[in-house]
């Protein structure tokens, strides 16, 4: 198995999606709001990179079940239903939901692992339930990292590191990791079981906290709390049922 990890989805091109399985990583937050949204029931989420699509998409269909969904700048938009703090995704808002979600960058690198042959979408919360289906696929795997502003994020590169580091302790086949997957594993390494500290300490973390978001902090740094698997399938997020 080869697994590639890119810092952002920058570099990341088409052709060099189309026959891996992508896992797409946003602790903070998109990922991890995702993976809560499908664990408490949402029917489908459908990610775009702008607020204009969203606003397109949600203006072609009946608002009966669908929230319109993201942030801009950590806030949620003005005019949409819920922001992106995973705690707002409960199951009395979400069951049973179309959500359209945008955010500055999950949903962007989520746009991008469309053109892959799989996809599915990675947070602390639901890592080793991910890993499981990585390790079933068999297949050579992409992490994109969805990183902060086109540059890279240390949250998204540890939990990358580490999703390489348990598919390396657990796979039956010999692992090739490029360069970015090899120092997402060192940093991982560092970070090992202080995941709170890191997002308390990472760049986007510290940003969210003064908007008064500790408790996403505290919520996305919580391992396997949710067993829940999004997968990207014709451009909608789904709970994999496999
Ligand atoms: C993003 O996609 O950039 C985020 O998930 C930002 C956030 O809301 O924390």
């Amino acid at each position: 198995m080869k697994i590639d990890l890119s810092f952002t989805h920058i570099p990341v091109t088409d052709d060099k999606l189309k026959n891996h399985l992508v896992a797409v990583v946003d602790v903070l937050r998109a990922s991890s709001t995702i993976c809560e949204a499908l664990r408490n029931g949402a029917k489908e989420i459908i990610p775009l990179a702008e607020v204009s699509e969203a606003m397109e998409l949600t203006g072609k269909l009946s608002r009966d079940n669908v929230l319109l969904c993201g942030e801009r700048e950590g806030n949620i938009i003005p005019g949409y239903d819920l922001g992106n703090s995973p705690l707002e995704y409960s199951r009395e808002m979400v069951q049973g939901k179309t959500l359209i979600f945008t955010s500055t960058n999950g949903s962007v690198a989520m746009t991008k692992a469309a053109s892959a042959k799989s996809a599915i979408i990675v947070s602390f919360n639901n890592i080793s339930a991910a890993v499981d289906y990585i390790l079933r696929a068999g297949e050579d795997l992409t992490i994109i990292c969805s990183g902060n502003n086109m540059q890279f994020a240390m949250e998204d590169a540890v939990c990358g590191g580490m999703m390489v580091n348990m598919l390396c302790q657990q796979s039956e086949d010999a692992v090739e990791l490029n360069d970015g997957a090899q120092a997402a594993v060192i940093l991982f390494q560092k970070f090992r079981s202080k995941y709170r500290q890191l997002l308390v300490r990472c760049f986007h973390g510290r940003y969210l906290k003064s908007l008064g978001y500790d408790q996403d902090l505290e919520f996305c740094s919580q391992v396997d709390n949710n067993n829940a698997i999004p997968v990207l399938k014709e451009g909608k997020i789904i709970l994999n049922t496999e």
